[in-house]
């Protein structure tokens, strides 16, 4: 590579070197600070942070744990933001310390029902700098946590499938659960994907109906007791007390962070599976299109289209003609061709002779409202049951499809595929030319451009644009860009843009040894490919959330210190306050010392 020359707009940073440093590494000349960690108080009379002393209560008032999902969204106050963070998950072994996984306690239960939903907290920009601040006590702060109501809306509310001794109308539920990756819809409101859900449900093993054991099993609903074991505390957990209580938890949720008092919703219109996102976009007439990955090895990628058009009043009617948006409209999934013979697919990651991993691709239709598409189901089977419907379509089998964004300047849409280490294995799906390597360690990113640019079209063309890895590996592919001339990435997984068309990607899962990061790369123009590092997080953490403004960005530092064997007592990591503090999972702001724009 000869490529010389100043690096593309917004990545005007020295890349920062793969490491396995305990902190969260920045360029030279850049600055950061934590905005909020793990059990910091937000609402009114919460406590300050006392791990050794923590309570269900006090939980319920302070911001919960790892964040995956970040959205900052416009104030009426000077130099605020409202922060919008999702609580994935929790660890126990680094929450209490001398944890007994045999025996959880009700109490250690609570705190992490507590700790568990979303995030709703006012932040306030410095002067002349990218540092945030936490207003506790603001109007609009709020907690969503695993006992919090929701209302079920669209097609499937009120199923059979989703009734349950508790909510005989199935359309009430508590709480949200695993919330992974998510949205920020034109309409002003976070839209928040339920992921690994499966894991809190017990005892699916022990289900004797062989239909519901297979759909279960689908879902990855197969063990005894759960691992955090809230089926001793709470019958809902229990397959065998609560049948139904598992098909109330793997949707799109969505929140409207400027009304405290209203009540979350869940969208059964898009389906349930592993939700990793949910980024809407609309089509020129003003219709709603979502975009979300199922986040598990050979599962699929899927779209919404909305049958109704956003208004674009702010009035009360109008917020709540948005809100249900997402109730009507068409749910499809994705099938992809690739355009090179099937024997130029050798599994290594080899280009084809036409030099591009690329293809057209169809939307096949699962359901619109209450008709189904799909033969031998229901719509509500299809809403409740999605990935039983695909399987039956012939959508293509992905490699982990996470988290997805469309650009705003080009409208083609980046879907990461984090890996997937199956691939090729026997009796599983071999590499074809939208996941072209077997045992996929290191992951890829596709772009999708929609026919004639309309989100929704029936019909698309797909490359791949970034093929992951160290570059020095024959396999891995920047867009065509010099390989000498970028860094190292592996496993893909949440994305978003800047304003100069760059895409940012942070990962999860670095299979190249070295710790999680922050990645900035051009989508066009003559720097295309040009993919830098602009961070690295600590040990035992995956980088989540990023949002670039044009002064900070912001990332989730989600579970530091999440190590086999790490406890409270012999922590892996003591980020972010240092030896004998806890390590706590936080979002972190960067900055150019002295201000001014990221990268320019
Ligand atoms: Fe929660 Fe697919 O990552
Ligand atoms: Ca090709
Ligand atoms: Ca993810
Ligand atoms: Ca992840």
């Amino acid at each position: 590579g000869t490529f010389t020359g100043k690096a593309a707009r917004g990545l005007r940073f020295d890349a920062v070197a793969p490491n396995k440093n305990d902190a969260v590494t920045v360029p030279a000349g850049y600055e950061q600070s934590v905005v909020i960690r793990w059990g910091e108080p937000i609402l009114r009379g919460a406590p300050a942070f006392d791990p050794d002393n923590q309570s269900a209560k006090a939980q319920a008032g302070q911001f919960g744990y790892n964040n995956d999902f970040l959205t900052l969204l416009p104030l009426r106050e000077r130099g605020r933001q409202l922060l919008v963070a999702n609580h994935e998950y929790t660890d126990e072994v680094l929450m209490f310390a001398g944890y007994d996984e045999a025996n959880p306690t009700r109490e250690q239960v609570e705190i992490a029902w507590a700790a568990h939903g979303l995030s709703v907290v006012a932040v306030a920009e410095e002067r002349g700098s990218g540092k945030l601040s936490p207003v506790p006590r603001h109007h609009l702060n709020r907690r969503i946590t695993a006992t919090t109501e929701f209302r079920v809306t669209g097609p499937a509310a009120g199923s059979k499938l989703l009734r349950t001794t508790a909510d005989p109308s199935g359309r009430k539920v508590l709480g949200t659960l695993n919330n992974c990756a998510g949205g920020t819809t034109p309409w002003g409101t976070v839209l928040s994907g339920e992921e690994n859900f499966n894991q809190y449900f017990a005892n699916g093993a022990k289900v004797t109906d062989a239909d519901t054991k297979a759909k279960l099993a689908r879902y990855g609903i197969a063990g005894e007791a759960s691992e955090r074991q809230w089926e001793k505390y709470d019958d809902r957990f229990d397959l065998l007390k609560e049948p139904n209580e598992p098909n109330r938890f793997g949707y799109v949720v969505e929140l409207d962070p400027y009304d405290p008092e209203s009540t979350p919703r869940k969208h059964t219109s898009l389906g349930r599976f592993k939700h990793e996102a949910a980024q809407p976009r609309l089509t020129r007439d003003g219709r709603a299109v979502v975009y979300m990955g199922d986040d598990e090895r050979f599962d699929y990628f899927y779209k919404f289209v909305s049958s109704k058009k956003m208004r674009r009043g702010s009035s009360r009617a109008d917020r709540e003609h948005n809100m249900g948006l997402l109730d009507e409209g068409t749910l499809y999934v994705a099938k992809l061709t690739g355009d090179s013979p099937a024997s130029e697919i050798d599994g290594t990651g080899k280009h084809p002779a036409d030099g591009e991993f690329d293809g057209s691709g169809e939307w096949i239709a699962l359901a619109s409202g209450d008709k189904s598409f799909v033969p031998g189901f229901t719509a509500e089977e299809v809403y409740v049951y999605t990935r039983l419907a695909a399987d039956k379509m012939g959508a293509t089998k992905m490699d982990r499809p996470e988290d997805v964004e469309p650009s705003p300047r080009t409208g083609r849409v980046y879907v990461a595929l984090t890996n997937n280490t199956d691939r090729g294995k026997d009796g599983k799906a071999k590499a074809d030319e939208a996941n072209p390597r077997n045992a996929n360690k290191h992951g890829q990113v596709l772009e999708l451009a929609e026919r004639g640019d309309d989100p929704a079209g029936k019909r698309f063309s797909w490359r791949l644009f970034l093929v992951c890895g160290d570059p020095s590996d024959p396999a891995t592919y920047f867009a065509g860009f010099p390989k000498d001339k970028v860094s190292p990435i592996s496993c893909p997984d949440n994305v978003t843009f800047d304003a100069y068309g760059n895409l940012w990607i942070s990962t999860d899962g670095n299979a190249l040894g070295t710790h999680d990061g922050l990645f900035g790369v051009a989508t066009s123009g003559s720097r295309e490919g040009e993919l830098k590092q602009f961070l690295t997080v600590p040990i035992g953490a995956e980088t989540c959330g990023p949002v670039v403004q044009e002064e900070r960005v912001l990332v989730a530092v989600q579970h530091p210190g999440e190590i086999d064997g790490a406890s409270v007592e012999k922590p892996a990591s003591t980020w972010p306050d240092g030896p004998g503090s806890y390590v706590r999972p936080a979002v972190v702001s960067v900055w150019r010392k002295g201000g001014g724009a990221i990268g320019v």
